[in-house]
């Protein structure tokens, strides 16, 4: 008898090893992995860039307190900054806790608490960023919940509009929704929300922990709209696979979140800042990012081309690298039928395959995975 809270329904696979997108179970047998650890391996796995900084980090020193300066955090911080809107950051070690940190100073620096979150969003399981997420089916069992979270539908500007005002703390959201079903936000939404924060005095926090660091073929996501967020999220890819989460902010919320605000012991040790500069250094270096636009622009032709007009298939839609095929039915016999095909691929909600392959796919596995969905799509 496993000792484990049965807290996840796991599939039938035990992971013996790992590189690039391929896994290979005890078994022996191989998978192709579009789901990168629910988008965490964005650089594959085993990247041996990140893999050979952080072993070199393992022998000079893993962890001390943030007592002591941190000459990593620094590192990471600079490249976290420079290629976003923020200025400054404050690490912790999942997205939860990112969230919860944006939630915790959206709080104190407004001195107000409602905030206006969206249904299908996911904002992770501690009690605020739980509480913050649109979704019954998490809250169930756990309230009360954190008070005063307005859900609102998301892509509906005039609901944003009835109810945002100056008594409103902050609007959290995730620029393209993944748990909730790969729900790309319209560029008109995005931009009304973001204008009626500016005119409402409204804090603006995008939820980045999945669409981050490369995803969606630019460093955040929310830049593809062009808006400016008061507070950026980041986890999952950050480390590669290193736990490690980071809260992104404007320069004008320094103050609040001063000396004893808040903390955590484990939040940016100088392993997962090793992890976290190796992965920054390689997204945003030379042309990785035109790459993964590329290979997106290729992959979700030929998904058009080869799943469009079969029965099962309503949508294909997303953004770079993160890409929903909304099916008519649920789809959890087909991510099965897939897995058993060698093809390790997600759901997002009960009628969405989601794909999150590394960011480091090769032409071909691309190609190899578009004729494995066809083949079983068609079934
Ligand atoms: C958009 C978003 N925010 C937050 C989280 C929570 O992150 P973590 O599981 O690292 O706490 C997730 C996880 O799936 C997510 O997709």
């Amino acid at each position: 008898m496993s000792a484990l809270f049965p807290t996840y329904a796991r599939w039938d696979i035990t992971v013996k090893e790992a590189n690039g997108t391929t896994i290979i179970d005890n078994n022996g047998k191989e998978y192709l992995d579009f789901a990168g650890g629910i988008a965490v391996c964005n650089l594959g796995h085993c990247n041996e860039r990140v893999n050979s900084a952080v072993k070199e980090q393992l022998d000079k020193v893993w962890h001390v307190s943030n007592l002591f300066h941190i000459e990593g955090q620094e590192k990471v911080a600079q490249l976290l900054t420079h290629h976003s809107d923020g200025d400054l950051v404050y690490f912790c070690n999942s997205g939860a806790e990112a969230n919860e940190a944006a939630i915790k100073l959206a709080r104190k620096h407004t001195g107000k608490t409602k905030m206006i979150s969206f249904k299908q969003s996911f904002h992770g399981r501690t009690f605020a960023s739980m509480s913050a997420t649109g979704q019954d089916k998490i809250h169930q069992g756990y309230g009360p919940l954190l008070e005063e979270f307005i859900y609102l539908p998301f892509n509906d500007e005039v609901a944003v509009e009835k109810t945002i005002d100056e008594t409103v703390a902050a609007v959290i959201l995730e620029v393209v929704q993944g748990e909730g079903g790969v729900i790309p936000g319209e560029n008109s939404f995005i931009n009304h929300v973001a204008k009626l924060c500016q005119e409402n005095g409204v804090l603006l926090i995008v939820d980045e922990v999945q669409t981050g660091i490369g995803r969606t073929g630019k460093p955040f996501a929310y830049q593809h709209y062009g808006i400016t967020p008061d507070m950026i999220t980041v986890a999952k890819g950050l480390g590669n696979g290193f736990p490690v989460g980071a809260l992104i902010g404007k320069e004008e919320l320094k103050e609040t979140f001063g000396p004893g605000s808040h903390g955590s012991t484990f939040g940016g040790n100088p392993l997962a800042m090793t992890a976290a500069e190796a992965v920054l250094e390689t997204v945003f270096e030379g042309e990785f990012l035109e790459e993964v636009t590329e290979k997106s622009q290729y992959f979700m032709a030929k998904l058009e081309e080869q799943l469009k007009g079969i029965d099962v298939v309503k949508e294909i839609r997303g953004s770079g690298l993160m890409i929903g095929i909304e099916c008519t039915k649920e789809v959890a016999d087909i991510m099965k039928k897939l897995r058993q095909q060698g093809l390790i691929v997600l759901n997002a909600g009960p009628n969405v395959v989601r794909l999150l392959p590394p960011l480091t796919v090769t032409y071909e596995e691309l190609a190899k995975v578009g004729d494995m969905l066809e083949v079983q799509l068609k079934k």
